[in-house]
């Protein structure tokens, strides 16, 4: 608590927070605890313990890379699991081209100055209101990014943002103390079907976007109900 109160006041938030509190507390606590520390990549993508430990939880992704393509990260941070996750795919094979989009502008900055010349490809903003232009052939997103009363629209709009063909990747991040979530039985409740998943280290699970997005019955839904621009 005294060392990084406002990440424990986001730990506490309850499942029944207004949602732009959910929100605020949320920004607090990422601001605290990822720009303490300039020295330190890991906690600028918020892992403190080092690059073993960030291989350990991160490198599961590339389990749901299945082809080359652009891969949008929400929430990208400081860009670190990009740059990770791009070295990792190419050993299989694999060019993965990277976009992210994150709510605090210093983290962009950040991913910008990572990816010299791709500069446009980041933007700041909150994945919940934040409306694609385009598709890509990866979209990796997390559920914890919004109230879990939002979980299911969100996921829905999230998918909406991923080309024919290409993969939604959900994760949820949780300290050793909180609860696990089975994203694959989230993932199913939305009403997709997953096509993978892995429960260790963390919990993920993806979805193969198999006809154009924005014509899915449960995405379509998403673009005549969800919040398109926050009012
Ligand atoms: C745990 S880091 C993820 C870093 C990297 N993508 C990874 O998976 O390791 C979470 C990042 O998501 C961002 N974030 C959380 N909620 C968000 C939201 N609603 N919209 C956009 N970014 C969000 C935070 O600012 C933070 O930088």
């Amino acid at each position: 608590m005294k060392d990084h109160p406002a990440r424990e006041r986001w730990r506490q938030v309850g499942s029944d927070a207004p949602r732009e509190e959910y929100f605020r507390l949320l920004r607090e606590a990422v601001v605290e605890f990822y720009l303490a520390d300039p020295t330190n990549p890991y906690q600028q993508s918020g892992r403190s313990s080092g690059a073993q430990r960030w291989e350990e939880t991160r490198r599961v992704f590339v389990r749901a890379i299945h082809r080359s393509g652009d891969f949008l990260d929400v929430g990208c941070a400081n860009g670190l699991l990009l740059d990770t996750l791009i070295a990792w795919a190419a050993e299989e094979g694999f060019l993965l081209r990277p976009h992210g989009l994150d709510l605090v502008p210093e983290l962009v900055e950040l991913a910008r100055q990572r990816f010299p010349g791709r500069e446009d490809c980041f933007a700041v903003a909150n994945a919940f209101y934040w409306t694609h232009k385009r598709q890509y052939d990866f979209v990796r997103t997390n559920l914890e990014y919004v109230p879990e009363s939002d979980w299911i629209p969100f996921l829905r709009c999230q998918y909406a943002a991923v080309a024919p063909g290409g993969r939604l990747i959900v994760g949820h991040y949780r300290n050793p103390d909180e609860r696990w979530v089975d994203v694959a039985a989230v993932v199913e409740r939305a009403g997709f079907a997953v096509s993978g998943r892995a429960d260790a280290p963390i919990s993920i699970a993806w979805i193969d976007a198999q006809e154009i997005a924005a014509y899915h019955p449960l995405a379509a839904d998403c673009f005549r109900t969800w919040p398109r621009q926050k009012t």
